[in-house]
């Protein structure tokens, strides 16, 4: 293996020799090349008695470097392909350094690279090492100053971090900007952007009464998308100042859409740079998630503003310390504008379905990991969701004023600084004199823990005893034993009216119970007769509750609990126990049959009025396979998506005539709209379609071509065709044929275009796979597009991808191996998919593993997929 795999460990964290007191860069953008001139003030660290300087630098070409003026011959460098070191220095120098990089060849897409016909940079986590010799680490902070020169034809717009101090003409057709960021960053926040970008401009006006000017910057074609995202930011600012208390910083905010972006955004200070999917929305051209993502990302970078810029990560350990913070706020943000009971549920979804397989893979780790090989590799589930569910656990421990009292004593402590999740937790604890020493163990300890839950009650006494006990995890894999957490566990009880009880002399109808030793017990006394409990409420911890329910029990939660979550988490469970029963009895050539209260509560649920239609949409939606496989082993993908048909066959035999009337109730003629309450009656609406259109009944594809040609959004429209196009209704081809010929120019549509063939349930889907990879539309270099094909072939279409002859494995494995030489973050991205190979049937399991064996055995692999096969191998 090559030096590019070392480990990195947490343990071994040493502040840095040298600080860095400012830095200024200047840019010579040229087409096929861009030079680089840096000013680097250093100023020893005194804490640290070493005076060597290993400066990160990778793809550069070294043109001169000197100290203090004084020139260093290049060939006496210590020059590496991973930077330079540095010796026998001062207390204090200036470094001053040129070199030359080629964006055009970055196909990487970290560092500074090309995107259409302009250049712009990314550099989260370590990618400024690609642009100039640095200590890119992100507890050196410096403010910095930006001169970018380039002509003035081809690239009229030059952006970088901070406010525009100058701006001018030079000779030979060029001109230049200068930005000056005043606010001190590490270079991880660093950003710039030259080229020939339309902008939309508006304005804010902060609490503190001050003009902010903010801007769209997008390829001309894509100017008019804007608006949505322009007033979620006007939006975000204003809920950051309300809730928060935060006020934004600089005199303007300014993102630019590409794409070209491997991940979702970026919140560079001051210049946000965006994947386009998190931006562009029109009414035809955006579904109704679409436009929620959108106003969640641009809620989501502009928030880092405070938590992660202001305040930022000592070392990459800390990752969750921003993200999991960030990502609570940015679902605060959804809650507090869309419904947060659909809110929550959509996000405890993709946590128990996603993040729980992550924790149960090889790949499970902690919140704040302890090793790595890659970063990029740590930018996941686990850091980001489960890391935003540590944030809300100490939400629901201490309420919203003492959490708020915690963010105030945490800004007035670390503002301006880097540090740890340590810091953040002795905020909270401090600011509430609450010890939350033991809580610091969600941070540690990998894996999600399990808590079984048993009740008893005593007529005699009226007394109702629930006792918890909580179980160390399977995949725990820490080198001290496992010890008890800390766990808050949100509950009511309800008597047999669908009442709650009242529970504590406060007279309170629910409680947050504090689960911390390994067995613990809660009484409640004066319960005359037996409650139906209803615990974990809002999914208060991500753990796996188990408890011994009945079918009435769950029956009746699915009817009277208060809880949307918990409502809606009684109907998945009523629908789970019924596809797994299916599953068994199919595997021992049984036929099952579905009790009558299931229908019964399905149709209660369904024909329920006073719900929020967003939340009966989502009780009756039944668990995805992914969901399902988490929670089983040895699966066998075939019967287990036959067990599932064979419900949602029942579930139209027995209540068609209800569900094509609530499709008709929902479906209006008001004009489009994305609010709350059209989201939610056209998500009702169309989940209505999903299951008329299963039926394989030709009067509802006509409902469904109906809705498809008369739509005046695009929610409808997407999902009539989606629908069409995966029951191979007659007629879809002629409808993917159109489409592509409206859309062929627009990569957002042709990506939705290739995910929906993608994902269609049939046999030659993967031969249609690879005749929409040659088509001119696609490119391995573009991260979208992969995601669009190979992520939706590979984790939308599990019948196909899970084919028993093990082609969907060899086709990805293929797909990773070129992928890699192009975009290694991508590649580990696409490998990651393998990773549940645990939960399958021997048969699949094998094939599995041994396009793992195959990929780990390649030549040059990248460290990004040579670390995620290699500890799936482990
Ligand atoms: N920090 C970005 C976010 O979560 C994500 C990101 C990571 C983007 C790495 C690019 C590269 O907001
Ligand atoms: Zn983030």
């Amino acid at each position: 293996m090559t030096q590019t795999k070392k480990e990195i460990f947490r343990a071994d964290y040493q502040p840095p020799n040298y600080w860095v007191r400012w830095v200024d860069l200047a840019f010579l953008v040229e087409q096929d090349h861009t030079l680089v001139s840096a000013r680097i003030l250093f100023k020893r660290n005194r804490a640290i008695m070493d005076n060597t300087l290993f400066l990160d630098g990778q793809h550069l070409s070294l043109q001169r470097l000197s100290i203090d003026g004084d020139e260093v011959a290049v060939d006496d460098l210590y020059l590496t392909d991973r930077g330079l070191l540095l010796h026998d220095l001062p207390d204090q120098f200036e470094l001053r350094s040129e070199v030359k990089i080629y964006p055009a060849e970055n196909t990487a897409l970290e560092g500074l690279y090309q995107s259409g016909e302009f250049f712009l940079t990314q550099c989260e986590a370590e990618g400024f090492r690609r642009i100039t010799y640095y200590p890119d680490r992100p507890d050196v902070l410096a403010p910095f100053t930006v001169t970018i020169v380039a002509d003035k034809t081809r690239y009229p717009v030059l952006l970088s971090n901070g406010n525009r101090l100058a701006a001018g003409d030079l000779s030979h057709n060029r001109h230049y900007c200068k930005w000056v960021d005043p606010h001190p960053k590490p270079s991880y926040l660093f950003a710039m952007v030259a080229g020939d970008l339309a902008y939309i401009e508006d304005q804010f006006t902060t609490a503190n009464n001050k003009q902010i000017q903010l801007r769209i910057f997008t390829e001309q074609r894509n100017i008019d998308a804007c608006d949505y995202a322009m007033q979620s930011l006007k939006n975000a600012m204003r809920w950051d100042e309300e809730r928060f208390n935060l006020v934004y910083d600089l005199d303007e905010y300014n993102i630019v859409v590409t794409d070209d972006f491997n991940m979702g955004a970026m919140e560079n200070k001051g210049l946000n740079i965006f994947n386009s999917k998190y931006v562009l929305a029109k009414q035809n051209t955006a579904t109704d998630q679409d436009f929620i993502h959108v106003e969640a990302v641009i809620g989501h970078e502009y928030f880092h503003n405070w938590t992660g810029n202001r305040i930022t990560c000592r070392d990459w350990f800390q990752l969750s310390l921003k993200e999991g913070l960030t990502v609570f706020r940015d679902q605060e943000f959804t809650s507090d504008q869309q419904s947060r009971a659909v809110k929550r549920i959509e996000d405890v979804r993709h946590l128990r379905s996603a993040q729980f397989a992550e924790d149960a893979s090889p790949m499970s780790h902690p919140v704040r990991p302890d090793s790595y090989i890659e970063i990029n590799n740590f930018y996941t589930l686990t850091v980001y969701e489960k890391g935003a569910e540590v944030v809300r656990m100490y939400h629901t421990l201490l309420g919203e004023t003492g959490f708020q009292k915690g963010m105030d004593l945490y800004f007035k402590r670390h503002d301006g600084t880097a540090v740890s999740c340590d810091d953040f937790r002795h905020a909270m604890a401090d600011a509430n004199q609450m010890d939350l020493t033991q809580f610091g163990l969600w941070y540690s300890q990998n894996g999600t823990p399990v808590v079984t839950a048993e009740s008893e009650y005593d007529a005699d006494e009226a007394c109702y005893r629930l006792r918890f006990e909580q179980h160390p995890p399977d995949s725990y894999r820490g080198k001290t034993a496992w010890q008890p957490m800390h766990i808050p566990i949100k509950l009511a009880l309800y008597d047999d009216t669908g009442r709650p009880l009242k529970l504590n002399r406060q007279s309170d109808t629910h409680i947050v119970f504090e689960l911390t030793q390994k067995q613990q017990s809660l009484e409640i006394e004066n319960v005359s007769g037996r409650p139906t409990p209803s615990l974990l409420q809002g999914f208060s911890a991500p753990v796996r509750l188990k408890q011994k329910l009945t079918f009435e029990d769950w029956a009746f939660l699915a009817q009277h609990d208060q809880d949307a979550f918990n409502r809606w988490d009684a109907a998945q469970q009523l629908q789970q126990n019924i596809i797994l029963a299916k599953y068994r009895a199919l595997q021992d050539n049984e036929t099952h049959k579905t009790p009558k209260l299931f229908f019964d509560s399905f149709r209660q649920l369904l024909l329920n009025e006073k719900l929020d239609k967003g939340l009966v949409a989502l009780a009756i939606t039944l668990p995805t396979l992914q969901s399902l496989i988490v929670n089983m082993d040895a699966v066998d993908v075939a019967v287990l998506h036959r067990a599932k048909e064979q419900l949602v066959d029942e579930i139209n035999q027995h209540l068609q005539v209800e569900i094509l009337s609530v499709y008709h109730q929902n479906h209006t003629d008001e004009p489009y709209q994305v609010s709350a309450r059209q989201v939610a009656q056209r998500s009702l609406k169309n989940r209505c379609l999903w299951y008329l259109v299963q039926s394989g009944n030709k009067e509802f594809y006509h409902l469904c071509h109906q809705q498809h040609k008369n739509a005046d959004n695009y929610t409808d429209t997407i999902t009539a065709l989606t629908l069409l196009a995966h029951r191979q209704a007659p007629g879809y081809e002629d409808l993917l044929a159109d489409y592509y010929n409206q859309w062929q120019e627009h990569p957002l549509m042709i990506n939705k275009w290739l995910s929906i063939q993608a994902t269609i349930p049939a046999e030659d889907t993967l031969d249609r796979v690879r005749q929409l990879m040659e088509l001119p539309v696609f490119s391995l270099k573009n991260p979208n597009a992969v995601r669009a094909v190979l992520g939706a072939f590979c984790a939308g279409n599990l019948t196909r991808f899970h084919a028993p002859d093990g082609c969907g494995y060899a086709f990805l494995a293929d797909q990773v191996l070129a992928l890699d030489t192009i975009n290694p973050q991508i590649a580990a991205r696409m490998v990651s998919l393998l990773n549940d190979f645990r939960q399958f049937h021997p048969d699949l399991r094998h094939q599995m593993l041994s396009q793992i064996k195959r990929i780990h055995a390649a030549d040059k692999l990248s460290a990004n997929v040579f670390e995620i096969v290699d500890r799936a191998l482990q």
